[in-house]
């Protein structure tokens, strides 16, 4: 099975953790994209009814409104039954790094509001240490080469996020520095320093997070139970 076949099979199986009247939280990525397919599917053939949809990207929220699924601003609920979203790197102790679609701040928002919370990976996705993979880290685009030269001083080898020639833009319109750190010994620590900085708005260490990880696997689909 390739990469996408897997993030298919994950993104399908997690669906049958939607029931029917739940307000679900939309992931925004490639493996979401199959989730919300399948979602749409079964809303339409009526296996799922009440269905109420809260995205955390415009592009996810343009698709669930393609497919004909009933979308929720965030500020219209009370709360989200069930989050179901992608992951860059899950550790051996479910700490997590997203944001490589670039909507780490709508997704820890939505995340924050969830009762429960599912991420959907391949394989590929499951490290030992989180890090390999470029920390994302949203910023306000005022004075944010300040922070990006701090962080360069810190050695937290940052690169900009790029979109062509241009500064990527998040759906919130800031701009987001990938750090690239190859490991990271300390999660908390370094979110809690992250996060202090004037103008970071949010970084993509999902920490304490996830309740269950839906994994592709060649076997087939493995539930790992986080917490
Ligand atoms: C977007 C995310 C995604 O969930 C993450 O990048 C995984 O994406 P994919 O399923 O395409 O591998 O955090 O900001």
């Amino acid at each position: 099975m390739n990469q996408n076949e897997l993030k298919a099979q994950t993104g399908q199986e997690s669906v049958k953790y939607i029931k029917s009247g739940m307000i679900v939280g939309l992931g925004t990525g490639s493996t979401v994209r199959y989730m919300v397919d399948e979602l749409g599917k079964q809303i339409k053939e009526g296996k799922l009814t009440d269905i109420v949809g809260v995205t955390t990207s415009s592009r996810t929220s343009k698709q669930a409104k393609e497919l004909g699924i009933t979308i929720k601003d965030i500020d219209e609920i009370d709360h989200i039954d069930l989050c179901i979203d992608g992951a860059d790197e899950i550790s051996d102790d479910f700490q997590g790094i997203k944001g490589g679609g670039g909507a780490l701040l709508w997704e820890k928002i939505v995340a924050n509001a969830s009762d429960k919370k599912i991420w959907i990976v391949d394989q590929s996705k499951l490290v030992h240490k989180l890090g390999a993979f470029p920390l994302p880290v949203e910023v306000i685009p005022f004075g944010s080469q300040l922070v990006f030269d701090r962080m360069e001083k810190k050695g937290y080898k940052p690169s900009w996020r790029m979109d062509g020639d241009k500064k990527f833009l998040t759906d919130e319109k800031n701009y987001i520095i990938d750090l690239h750190l190859g490991e990271i010994d300390h999660p908390m620590e370094l979110a809690d320093e992250l996060i202090h900085m004037v103008g970071v708005v949010e970084t993509g260490l999902f920490l304490n997070r996830v309740n269950d990880v839906i994994v592709g696997t060649e076997e087939g689909p493995k539930i790992l139970h986080a917490r």
